[in-house]
């Protein structure tokens, strides 16, 4: 892995995984809005910023040209296929054989195995319909990206993400197949984990065309679960 590209590069799970991208030694490529490029500011000597929006298929296809790693940061805002046509992007134009690593939250489900607890879903449902109502956000089609990446050839990845915090690394955060396994009951990552998860997830084949759902490995839960493989 020589040279990786993130794209959703300024808000805060995008510039997480700049700084873990460049710890790791990668060349790196962001793509982010145009008005949001100043945020990016303390890495501008040492990254290269395709200003744009990550839906647009010249931007992403300009971006992501010998790139051997693709960090695409998953978001639902407004109406206008944001998800999906970022998605769609990003699987069309990436390399044959470029890892693909995509970020969501635990309510993308990939076999329809996950459990959900009572108060989970009616959140869920409360915020998909005022995000419908303010036309702010669209879950359905952060949906409808997901469905493309699974059913896409690619050397994909879909990470989901617990509750996030701020706060200093903690360690890789550890992952199950189904949200509901005993290991994920604590529910809250920090939200540098989750970059740090995503960048390493581009070197780790194991998780190829899995959707790991993730939560910080000093929670009460992942603390509980190694206690108990340890028995
Ligand atoms: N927040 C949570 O609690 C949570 C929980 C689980 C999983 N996740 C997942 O984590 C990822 C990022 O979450 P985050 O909370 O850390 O957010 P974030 O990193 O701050 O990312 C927000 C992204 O959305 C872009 N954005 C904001 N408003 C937009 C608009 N109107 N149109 C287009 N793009 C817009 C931002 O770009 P600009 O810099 O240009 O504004 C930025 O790239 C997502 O995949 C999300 O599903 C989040």
């Amino acid at each position: 892995m020589n040279k990786v590209c993130v794209v959703g590069a300024s808000g805060k799970l995008g510039q997480y995984m700049i700084q873990h991208a460049l710890d790791k030694g990668y060349e790196v490529v962001g793509v982010c809005r145009e008005k949001s490029v100043p945020k990016l500011d303390r890495f501008k000597e040492r990254i290269t910023i395709i200003p744009g929006a990550t839906n647009d298929r010249a931007v992403i296809q300009e971006a992501v040209v010998d790139c051997d790693g693709l960090l695409t940061v998953l978001v639902p805002w407004g109406v206008q296929q944001y998800s999906s046509g970022t998605a769609q992007a990003v699987l069309d134009h990436a390399r044959p054989g470029a890892r693909l690593i995509f970020s969501c939250g635990w309510h993308i489900s990939r076999d329809g195995q996950d459990v959900y607890s009572r108060n989970f879903l009616i959140l869920l449902k409360v915020s998909s319909w005022i995000g419908r109502l303010t036309r702010a956000i669209d879950i359905d089609d952060q949906v409808e990206a997901s469905r493309r990446i699974f059913a896409s050839d690619t050397l994909w990845t879909v990470v989901r993400g617990s509750d996030l915090e701020e706060g200093e690394s903690q360690g890789l955060p550890v992952w199950s197949r189904h949200v509901g396994d005993p290991i994920l009951e604590s529910n809250l990552t920090r939200r540098v984990d989750f970059a740090l998860f995503m960048v390493a997830a581009l070197e780790n084949d194991d998780l190829i065309r899995e959707a790991p759902a993730i939560v910080g490995c000093q929670t009460p839960s992942a603390l509980a679960h190694k206690s108990i493989s340890k028995v």
